[in-house]
């Protein structure tokens, strides 16, 4: 399909089909091209967690709010996109990892420190993440929709309960990474009543002003 094509077809999925799973080799490329996804100064401070059928059923009910449970209960794939905490984000650790794929020695102490004078001058730095988990987000989803599979995005999180499921399952390193967003991939029967919502969109005119 076009960029176009998988945009059009895309939809929040609501309600899906718990018979059927989602295919490894598809699952892994959902993953690739999430991974693909561009960041800010190619930080990549994004991991995605894949939940397996127990934990999924508890993830369910800890940690998103009542109107998603239903879904992540019924999907077969829930995908947990976790941020880099902003203390982690702006390390020495954390930033030596990824700019020393670029830099090495002096340059690389210099941009270390610079990157992280810089992160932390940002309005947030817990928000860096969650901008960049949105942007896997939106890859994951279009390439889900060119293999005609399902997807949903949810933020509706709650925050504190996933906190304690994390702990109580040793799942994150919670000094390091938040949950950011939830996504489930799987398959849907249009003709149930809910499965998506109409499209509605802005008038494009609306959307756009060229000048
Ligand atoms: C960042 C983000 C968070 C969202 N969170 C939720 C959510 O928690 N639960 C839900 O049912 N839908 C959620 N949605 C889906 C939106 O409600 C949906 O995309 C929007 O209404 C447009 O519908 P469409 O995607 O079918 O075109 C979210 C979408 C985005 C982009």
């Amino acid at each position: 399909m076009s960029v176009q094509g998988v945009a059009q077809f895309r939809k929040a999925i609501k309600i899906y089909d718990k018979t059927k799973t989602v295919n490894e080799a598809d699952l892994k490329t959902i993953l690739t091209t999430g991974a693909l996804a561009p960041s800010s100064n190619g930080l990549e401070p994004v991991k995605v967690i894949i939940k397996n059928q127990k934990l999924k059923e508890q993830a369910a009910l800890k940690c998103f709010m009542p109107g998603n449970q239903q879904k992540v209960k019924d999907a077969p794939v829930l995908a947990l996109l976790l941020g880099a905490n902003g203390d982690y984000l702006t390390s020495d650790e954390f930033l030596t990892n990824l700019l020393g794929r670029i830099f090495t020695e002096e340059t690389l102490k210099t941009n270390v420190n610079g990157m992280s004078n810089y992160l932390k001058s940002y309005p947030s730095p817990d928000m860096f993440a969650y901008e960049q988990a949105h942007i896997v987000a939106s890859f994951m989803t279009l390439q889900a929709a060119d293999l005609k599979i399902g997807s949903s995005i949810m933020g509706e999180i709650t925050r504190i309960e996933t906190n304690y499921f994390f702990s109580e399952h040793q799942i994150v390193d919670q000094t390091k990474w938040h949950l950011a967003l939830g996504m489930l991939f799987g398959y849907y029967d249009d003709k149930v009543t809910g499965t998506s919502f109409p499209r509605l969109r802005i008038a494009e005119a609306e959307f756009v002003t060229i000048f």
